[in-house]
């Protein structure tokens, strides 16, 4: 354990930790980290893709150095500012006609998903919320409440009702998995609960802490035509896989669904703390004072992801994502002919998963396996992190800048802790510290 990893833990709270081993860093650069001992380590978790451009990109620098020279003031509460006035301009031209209205500023996606939550029962005045089960939405109690992943000790909301995420990798085939989450949800709206008291559906068009599941071709579709027939707001989470990450700038562009409300968080800030709900004027109008806090709409967070967005569509990251993810993916593909464990590898652009299985006809989670390989991955300089209902999924979030020769570069490290692994050479008193979710 190095000296700052000590250190910290003799002064900060633990409550906000999410850790899988022993990472101290002082400084970045593009897709590397550099830990406290000197060591560079090839980020491809991007701080759970946060870091949307990786680490000190120059846009960023400019921008923020630009908003902090003359600074118009720290909140868009009492006071309008141009850079959120220029973000939401440029917000409103990415999201589908329907969303197009006026666009809310928070600081994460926790806080944006419960302004939604909040929102859209009090502006339909509809009680109930549908959301997927091992969606995470956020950590706020608000957000939690509308989520349904295990890891949350949240209380969910009253009028919240879970539906299974069709999940291919255990149905055997996507149709399969489809056929079975729309019948649940036919059925529901049959028996359970009127479709008319819904106001909304919050989905994530890959579910990512869930386990990166992808949707079947065409399950949105027809999850967006029940929607439609019963007045019910679909509302895009896209904090982790949107902006590009996923190959196309929004991620629900893959199923070629238009939904009325969009979320943005994580890399929308390129590392500072901003998130944005879209959606229709009537819904983001409905009431004032509703919903704010203090440094809500800061001007220096929304230069930042103005630089973003504006890097984002320059630098034709959507495209590098869809390239780049090319290549990770075969690598993992590659990966997968000789490592056992690996039973699935899935996603979109650089948003990737990679479910480890103890036997593959079984698909029994590899839950030990999966901790112990981001470890040896990190030992060996590579940072990984794991995801999934049952903390079996290696998640792929690099930064969108990411080149091939790094995708290559992390794919090397990961054969080797994955042949490590299976050779009993990490020792798994190592985790001892670490419960990772
Ligand atoms: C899909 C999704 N929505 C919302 C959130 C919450 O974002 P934050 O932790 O920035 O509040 C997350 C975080 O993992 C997420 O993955």
């Amino acid at each position: 354990m190095s000296g700052l990893y000590a250190r910290e833990r003799q002064s900060v709270s633990s409550m906000a930790h999410l850790r899988f081993f022993p990472q101290a860093v002082v400084g970045g650069s593009g897709a590397y980290l550099t830990a406290d001992d000197g060591r560079r380590l090839l980020d491809f978790a991007a701080s759970w893709g946060a870091a949307s451009l990786g680490h000190s990109h120059p846009a960023v620098r400019a921008a923020v150095d630009r908003a902090l020279s003359d600074q118009a003031g720290a909140s868009y509460l009492s006071s309008a500012n141009e850079a959120c006035v220029l973000l939401a301009e440029k917000l409103l031209s990415l999201v589908p006609e329907r969303a197009r209205g006026r666009v809310w500023f928070g600081h994460s996606g926790s806080d944006a998903n419960e302004t939604v939550a909040r929102m859209v029962v009090a502006a339909t005045g509809r009680p109930r919320i549908l959301a997927f089960d091992g969606a995470y939405h956020g950590g706020t109690v608000g957000s939690m409440a509308v989520s349904g992943h295990p890891a949350q000790q949240g209380t969910r909301a009253a009028g919240l009702t879970l539906v299974p995420y069709p999940n291919s990798y255990a149905a055997d085939t996507p149709q399969a998995a489809s056929e079975a989450a729309l019948a649940d949800l036919d059925r529901l709206f049959e028996t359970k609960i009127a479709p008319d008291e819904i106001a909304a559906f919050f989905i994530e068009p890959i579910q990512s802490d869930g386990g990166m599941l992808v949707p079947p071709d065409g399950f949105f579709k027809a999850v967006e035509e029940r929607c439609r027939r019963h007045g019910i707001l679909i509302v895009s989470d896209e904090v982790k896989v949107g902006l590009g990450r996923s190959g196309r700038f929004n991620a629900f562009d893959h199923s070629g669904i238009a939904p009325d409300i969009v979320v943005f968080g994580k890399g929308l800030g390129g590392g500072l703390p901003i998130s944005a709900v879209v959606g229709p004027e009537a819904i983001m109008n409905h009431a004032v004072a509703f919903s704010l806090q203090t440094v809500h709409g800061n001007p220096v967070c929304a230069a930042a992801a103005l630089a973003v967005l504006e890097t984002i569509e320059r630098d034709r990251l959507a495209e590098n994502a869809a390239r780049t993810g090319r290549v990770l993916r075969d690598g993992l593909n590659a990966l997968a002919r000789r490592h056992a464990l690996i039973g699935d590898v899935r996603g979109h652009g650089l948003a990737l998963g990679v479910e480890l299985v103890g036997d593959r006809a079984g698909r029994t989670p590899a839950t030990r396996e999966t901790a112990l390989t981001v470890y040896r991955a990190f030992q060996l300089g590579l940072v990984l992190y794991y995801v999934g209902v049952r903390s079996n999924v290696l998640e792929f979030t690099p930064p969108l800048t990411l080149t091939e020769s790094e995708a290559r570069e992390g794919l090397a490290i990961l054969d080797q802790a994955l042949t490590d692994v299976a050779a009993g050479r990490v020792d798994e008193a190592l985790l001892a510290d670490f419960a990772g979710w």
